[in-house]
């Protein structure tokens, strides 16, 4: 561990770590899963799953940094027994945190554009709330690189700082505000008699409308809300002092989350049911329809559409942060380049292949950079949730039950979780978790 770098103090390191998993997959994404696919039941696995599998891999992860104490791959290579240390190269994961950033923080970037429009002015119907984001999304690339660069060099600007001036500062200030805010949307919404149709919505589950599909995206989804699999975790954990409890931390951190999502969902679904918009619109719900029923609000709604929108991009700055660092403390600590190199080349990477990523969705420029009937936006995402993830979870989960020996495992976790909760959590990495991946694998695979 290198000196600039530090250590985390308890506090932050859990929040630290919230804010690697609170992110656009909490206030973005699984608003709008929950909505296309239908609501009740569709939460009930997503927490269910996060439960059985996603907060035990979490405590996994968290256990490879923390007995590691090192970057990605040497955390890998120092706990893989003398005849097996091939293990090293599951540390590459790390490269799909850059992979991540390439459309991560070309979304941050929409977002800060929305935060503009909230105070410019926002969009007064459904149709011109498209139109709005259409010529965004698609017409405008030079916009979007302009917002994604403010992005990269924000994420460049707190990583510079390490872990303890840099990480750990930064998240000590903003998850508090991220809650802070939250809590005080979600008050509003419970004004509301939307309110209550948002619970029955959100927490009434209707399994006849739970297809497949909807269950794949449930699994896949909570690897990607809690930052499983990627080495964001793991090398926060490598920055924790001995005598942390990861059990603790890790159902800290995934209670977190949960929570975090839910409000997210309450308070938008409130919003909706409220005045008049409907859930099941993907991808465009709070690009498209949220911003039109703020516009109905008058000043007050352009106050609550800005703050909505810091919101979003608190969270997603905090995520892209957790993204970026796993790369940087490789090549900082295994290559030996110092932090300010280390941040600029893996910061220009994805800001280079995020402008391909932009030019892949805007019209006229699109062609070089679509494969079949995909954007390279689209590939990338894709590979992101349906392999590359499930894959990281994979080998954490066979490195953790299979590889590591079962007394360094136990020295860890025995202590904090007594034997019963030791046995269920063990069980699940050594089988759950693998076959629940295998089935994602196979799943996305057919499509
Ligand atoms: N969990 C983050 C989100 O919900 C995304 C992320 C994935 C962050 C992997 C870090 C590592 O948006």
């Amino acid at each position: 561990m290198n000196q600039q770098a530090g250590k985390f103090s308890r506090l932050g390191f859990v929040l630290s770590a919230t804010g690697a998993a609170v992110g656009l997959g909490n206030i973005w994404k699984f608003p709008y899963i929950t909505g296309v696919y239908g609501g009740g039941a569709f939460v009930m696995v997503y927490l269910v799953t996060i439960l059985l599998i996603g907060a035990s891999l979490l405590i996994a992860e968290m256990l490879i940094g923390k007995r590691g104490q090192k970057d990605c791959v040497s955390s890998f290579e120092e706990l893989a027994p003398p005849d097996r240390k091939g293990w090293k190269y599951a540390g590459f994961m790390l490269f799909t945190g850059l992979v991540i950033m390439t459309f991560y923080s070309v979304v941050i970037g929409w977002i800060f554009y929305y935060m503009y429009l909230a105070i410019a002015g926002l969009p007064t119907t459904i149709e011109s709330a498209k139109g709005t984001f259409d010529a965004l999304y698609a017409h405008a690339p030079f916009l979007q690189i302009f917002f994604h660069l403010i992005s990269v060099l924000f994420v460049a600007y707190v990583l510079l700082g390490g872990i303890k001036k840099g990480i750990e500062k930064t998240n000590l200030i903003l998850i508090p505000f991220l809650l802070f805010i939250l809590l005080g949307l979600l008050v509003y919404a419970l004004n509301f008699d939307g309110f209550a149709k948002a619970v029955s919505f959100m927490f009434a589950p209707d399994f006849s409308k739970l297809s497949a599909e909807a269950i794949i995206r449930a699994v896949g989804h909570s690897f990607f809300t809690l930052s499983i699999g990627i080495g964001s975790i793991l090398t926060y954990a490598a920055a924790l002092p001995k005598h942390s409890n990861i059990y603790k931390a890790g159902l800290m951190v995934a209670f977190m989350d949960t929570l975090i999502a839910l409000i997210a969902g309450l308070v938008i679904f409130s919003f909706l049911f409220q005045f008049g918009g409907t859930p099941d619109k993907g991808p465009g719900l709070v690009f498209v329809s949220l911003p039109v029923i703020f516009a109905k609000l008058g000043t007050l709604g352009q106050g609550i559409a800005f703050i909505f929108f810091v919101a979003m991009a608190v969270a997603g700055l905090t995520s892209a942060i957790s993204l970026v660092e796993p790369a940087v403390m490789y090549l900082e600590d295994r290559l030996g380049w110092v932090r300010k190199k280390a941040v600029l080349w893996s910061s220009l990477l994805y800001f280079l292949i995020g402008v391909f990523v932009i030019f892949s969705i805007s019209d006229g420029f699109k062609a070089p950079f679509t494969f079949g009937t995909k954007s390279l936006f689209d590939v990338l995402e894709f590979a992101v949730d349906s392999f590359l993830m499930p894959l990281g979870g994979f080998l954490i989960a066979i490195f953790v039950g299979y590889v590591l020996k079962r007394e360094v495992v136990e020295s860890e976790l025995l202590g904090h979780m007594g034997n019963t909760v030791f046995k269920i959590w063990y069980f699940s990495i050594r089988f759950i978790a693998p076959l629940a991946v295998l089935f994602l694998a196979y799943n996305a695979l057919k499509v």
